[in-house]
């Protein structure tokens, strides 16, 4: 592309993007739900349209042309129905980050080239490959270098030296330390794929300015080729990790393409890590708000598994998904048409009355109830969760053994994002 015609680009994109901003912040003056999901100042509380949105107990039609499935029923039906998927009828899928038609240069998503934006039968023949390395058996068996890295990560922290930010020095290197393990990724990537990860996360909301778009599409291409040429790298002389079995996969009977793996690996790596960034930063922030519940976890760090199911009842990172009417589906009262989408609100299906008593009351003590949709639920049920509980759970119980009077140092910044819901920095005192 000429420079000239990069700049029409980025005048229309910025054109597009101006006009959508005006639009969402018209709907959501008006008080559609949707629009409020991602607007300050309603984005930063959503529970409270979450709540609105359920007293109607039956699929809610937003102005913004898409129904809002918020109880947990409903999200529950919409997500294990095998007549929604993730695409259109036109193959397309429902949604662009540029709010509008593909944007002149733009590469596919990432997280949406692999998995999490294919319907059957291509979504099965993939998300075969990957799962049987996330097996509960198999993770388990690396709970000791989850142990290992988690404990590292502390002992380089001084709390004596003044504040910590936990996100930066615990929440955020856990994970991308564990999955970079997995795929055996050198080390020295690692503060990359952490600004990646925030980059590509962040655009889970769509983009915000044409320059926003731009270091989008960079990181894009920049994980594309780091990818692409550890794939070849791994084909060529294949070892005993993850990211080798995906690449030799590619010659086997499910015949998976190079590109399929390219863009396999990176879901897992940015799955892998932005959310379970985020499920222990939300974790420890419930704790530092709740001082009875958090002297209780300290008393018995053996409870930290608790803390973790009840942070994705709670307070989960991963906010809400998509999905497609494939043809007509009644949801309750409600007539679905072909090519409709369902947003379907993850985040409000743990706070659901009609499932959990006293739903808004943090409460470590709580009965097991109905399963969560954290994880979402159905085809597209999410790979990690044994991993992501795993890490959640050893990251809570050696910080409160190591940290029994953790306590919080100054007002912590919220990532300010819909979809992926956290805390950008968290700063406390041992
Ligand atoms: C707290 C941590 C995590 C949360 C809350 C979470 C949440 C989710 C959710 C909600 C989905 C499904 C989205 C949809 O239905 O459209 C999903 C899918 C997925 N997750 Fe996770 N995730 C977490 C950690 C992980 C980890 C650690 C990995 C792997 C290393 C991972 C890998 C995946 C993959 C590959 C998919 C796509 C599955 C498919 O489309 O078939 N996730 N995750």
């Amino acid at each position: 592309m000429s420079l000239l015609d990069t700049a029409r680009a980025d005048l229309r994109l910025g054109r597009r993007l101006a006009t959508l901003r005006a639009g969402t912040l018209g709907l959501a003056a008006l008080g559609d739900p949707v629009a409020r999901l991602f607007q300050a100042p309603w984005k930063h509380d959503p529970y409270a349209v979450h709540e609105r949105l359920r007293c109607e107990r039956r699929l809610t039609w937003s102005r913004s042309g898409i129904w809002v499935a918020s109880t947990y029923d409903d999200a529950h039906a919409v997500l294990r129905d095998r007549r929604f998927g993730v695409r259109l009828a036109n193959g397309q899928q429902p949604f662009d980050v540029t709010g509008g038609p593909v944007h002149e240069g733009t590469e596919p998503d990432v997280l949406e080239m692999s998995l999490l934006g294919l319907d059957p039968p291509d979504h099965g023949r993939l998300r075969r490959l990957a799962t049987p390395a996330f097996s509960a058996r198999r993770i388990e068996a690396v709970r000791p270098q989850v142990e290992a890295t988690a404990t590292r990560l502390l002992d380089a922290l001084d709390p004596a030296r003044g504040p910590v930010d936990l996100v930066a020095s615990y929440a955020s290197p856990l994970p991308v330390a564990v999955i970079s393990d997995l795929l055996a990724i050198p080390p020295q990537h690692a503060r990359q794929f952490a600004a990646w990860g925030s980059t590509l996360g962040a655009s889970l909301d769509g983009v915000t300015s044409v320059p926003h778009h731009k270091r989008l599409l960079r990181a894009q291409a920049d994980l594309r080729a780091l990818f692409e040429r550890l794939v070849a790298e791994r084909r060529a002389d294949p070892g005993e990790d993850l990211l080798s079995r995906l690449a030799t996969a590619a010659d086997g009977p499910d015949a998976v393409t190079a590109d399929e793996v390219v863009a396999l690996a990176q879901l897992l790596l940015l799955a892998g890590f932005e959310t379970t960034t985020n499920l222990v930063g939300n974790a420890v922030h419930a704790l530092l708000q709740h001082p009875d519940q958090l002297a209780m976890a300290t008393e018995d760090p053996s409870l930290a598994g608790r803390v973790i199911t009840e942070t994705l009842r709670w307070d989960p990172p991963v906010q809400l998904t998509a999905r497609v009417a494939h043809e007509p589906v009644r949801v309750g009262p409600v007539d679905v048409r072909r090519d409709q989408v369902v947003l379907v609100l993850l985040g409000s299906t743990g706070r659901d009355e009609a499932v959990h008593g006293d739903a808004d009351v943090f409460d470590l003590t709580r009965p097991e109830g109905r399963d969560t949709l954290a994880f979402s639920g159905g085809a597209h049920y999410c790979v990690g969760a044994p991993l992501a509980r795993l890490e959640g759970e050893v990251a809570l119980r050696l910080l409160l053994e190591r940290w029994p009077g953790v306590r919080r140092a100054a007002r912590p910044r919220p990532r300010g994002t819909t979809v992926i819901r956290g805390w950008r920095t968290l700063p406390v005192r041992a």
